[in-house]
């Protein structure tokens, strides 16, 4: 039995620059689809997969949500008080015990590489889960509990997979295959971003990862990369050239790439559509829009 995987880390340092102005006070991981912030989503996949540490790997100008996670008495009176249940529900979803949760500053952006390396005294010897806030998987059962259990059969590494179309592999990580196993596809090379004929083929990496431990050596050993930047991907691939276990995972699911404006907003329409409590009216309003524009068109 591989050891089970019971930490995460949360790369949340990014400046969040593609949602200026918005994200020069708040951080970008607060900002909400529907009414809950992307790190919600994140953490609530994180611990339905059986993650019990949660470390974010954080920089200046994010305390507001390390202020997110704290414990809020006055509110939670507030709302016992007048018997709102289910909104002190959704309150006691945030919260973290202080042992569960540790915050790393992240001191000079250097990329998702760095990101992960800052974390690496918290690891140790496990196999360890990192997850990417802006990739948010709509899924029947969360993308990393299915990859908990993949894990459980393909051991080493494994990472979330998806086919993107041929002329976006320059922004993602795209996987070299060399056999497919199922779900799980069995990797012989990985790439950072490379540009459309150079890829080795349209599997993108999605920001959803367990990995094992020795990937955290790499890290130290992995010099700047695409966009000169420490690039986690690089760190894995070194994984394959020694002949250690990776994988793509092929996740079932949707995914919104809430790091760009156009993803955000389908994310929210997809959540808000899937709201009994907001469906018919939204319906009824995308319904009337879309004519309108099309009439005007
Ligand atoms: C990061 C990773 C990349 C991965 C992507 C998924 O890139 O470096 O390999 O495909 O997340 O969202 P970023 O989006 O931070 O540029």
């Amino acid at each position: 039995m591989p050891t089970p995987v019971t930490k995460a880390i949360f790369p949340v340092a990014g400046l969040g620059t593609r949602f200026l102005p918005a994200t020069k006070s708040v951080p970008k991981e607060i900002m909400t689809l529907v009414d809950r912030p992307l790190i919600q989503y994140a953490i609530d996949e994180a611990r339905a997969a059986g993650i019990e540490e949660f470390i974010f790997v954080t920089a200046r100008g994010k305390s507001a949500l390390e202020d997110y996670f704290d414990h809020s008495p006055e509110l939670e009176r507030a709302l016992e008080d007048k018997g709102k249940a289910e909104l002190l529900d959704a309150l006691r979803d945030t919260y973290m015990e202080s042992g569960q949760i540790a915050y790393i500053r992240q001191h000079k952006a250097l990329g998702l590489g760095d990101a992960v390396r800052c974390a690496r005294r918290l690891i140790g010897d496990e196999p360890f889960a990192v997850i990417l806030p802006d990739d948010v998987i709509a899924a029947e059962e969360p993308c990393l509990k299915q990859m908990v259990e993949a894990h459980a059969e393909t051991g080493g590494s494994l990472v979330a997979a998806m086919e993107v179309p041929t002329e976006k592999t320059s922004a993602y990580g795209i996987l070299d295959v060399e056999s497919e196993e199922g779900a799980a596809v069995k990797v012989r090379g990985m790439v950072e971003k490379p540009k459309a004929e150079d890829a080795p083929s349209n599997l993108a990496v999605i920001g959803r990862y367990i990995l094992s431990p020795a990937v955290m050596d790499h890290l130290d050993n992995t010099d700047k990369g695409a966009g000169g930047e420490i690039q986690l991907t690089d760190a894995i691939a070194r994984e394959i050239e020694l002949g250690a276990p990776v994988h793509g995972f092929r996740f079932k699911g949707q995914r919104y790439d809430c790091g760009s404006k156009a993803g955000f907003l389908q994310a929210t329409v997809a959540f808000g559509l899937d709201r009994p409590d907001l469906r018919d009216e939204l319906r009824a309003f995308l319904t009337e829009i879309i004519s309108v524009q099309t009439a005007a068109e």
